[in-house]
């Protein structure tokens, strides 16, 4: 089954709805917020973020609100994209060709639908932290509430806040390096919205046979 409305003129090929690049970039937005605010208060070092933001009391009082944002956003991702994120038998071949990957070598490696393993790794790892920076951050918000008999949630916040908040900044910085720098043609998908057929034809290539499908005439 074709999908002629992703195919636009010039040989371009629409990669990202409008509804698609703007739960990015409010997950984007409101994540680099928290990482800058965030790492504000994890280290004397850094404070001086937090003065750069409007002073420490306004970003401990706008940094969990920002929070609600961001997970927000990454549970609209999850409903749209989910589906799309489960591991295939290809993606198996593909972790086995993963050195090729790193050469740049693409045409040694698998073909893979519209997003590759390591994408769909990166979506579920932003999922789970997500989840974690959110239970952990509701306990260090409203720790009043908490019961003194329940004070190892209080504890576990502390541990596990900062520990999700690190992995996903190194999540973040392997996507910007994967999707700005590596991926030459990405970046314009999340601002336009399309790609070029040769971006499409050597990154996703299964993803491309599906948008083409049947069509009479497809873009070369
Ligand atoms: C300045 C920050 C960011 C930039 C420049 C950026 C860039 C991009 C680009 C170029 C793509 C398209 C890749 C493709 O379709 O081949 C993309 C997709 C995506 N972005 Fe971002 N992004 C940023 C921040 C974030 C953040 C904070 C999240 C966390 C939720 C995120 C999650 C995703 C996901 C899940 C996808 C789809 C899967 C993937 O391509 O990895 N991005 N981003």
């Amino acid at each position: 089954m074709s999908q002629p409305d992703l195919l636009l003129p010039h040989g371009r090929i629409l990669r990202y709805h409008f509804h698609e690049r703007l739960t990015h970039w409010v997950a984007a937005g409101s994540f680099i917020y928290l990482m800058l605010t965030g790492l504000a208060f994890w280290s004397p070092w850094l404070f001086w973020l937090a003065l750069v933001f409007g002073g420490p009391q306004i970003s401990r009082t706008l940094h969990p609100w920002a929070g609600l944002v961001f997970f927000f956003a990454v549970s609209y991702m999850y409903a749209m994209w989910s589906a799309q994120m489960y591991s295939t038998e290809n993606d198996k071949e593909w972790w086995k060709n993963i050195e090729h990957y790193t050469k740049n070598e693409d045409d040694r490696m698998p073909p893979v639908g519209r997003y590759n393993p390591g994408q769909k790794l990166l979506f579920w790892g932003f999922v789970f932290c997500g989840l974690l920076l959110l239970a952990s951050g509701v306990v260090l918000w409203f720790p009043e509430y908490i019961p003194w008999n329940l004070r190892l949630l209080r504890y576990a916040a502390v541990i596990v806040h900062p520990g999700a908040a690190l992995l996903s900044i190194g999540l973040f910085m392997i996507h910007i390096y994967m999707s700005v720098f590596a991926e030459r043609g990405a970046f314009g998908s999340v601002i336009r919205g399309d790609v070029s057929v040769e971006f499409a034809k050597r990154y996703h290539p299964i993803w491309y046979k599906e948008v083409v499908g049947d069509s009479t005439n497809p873009p070369k």
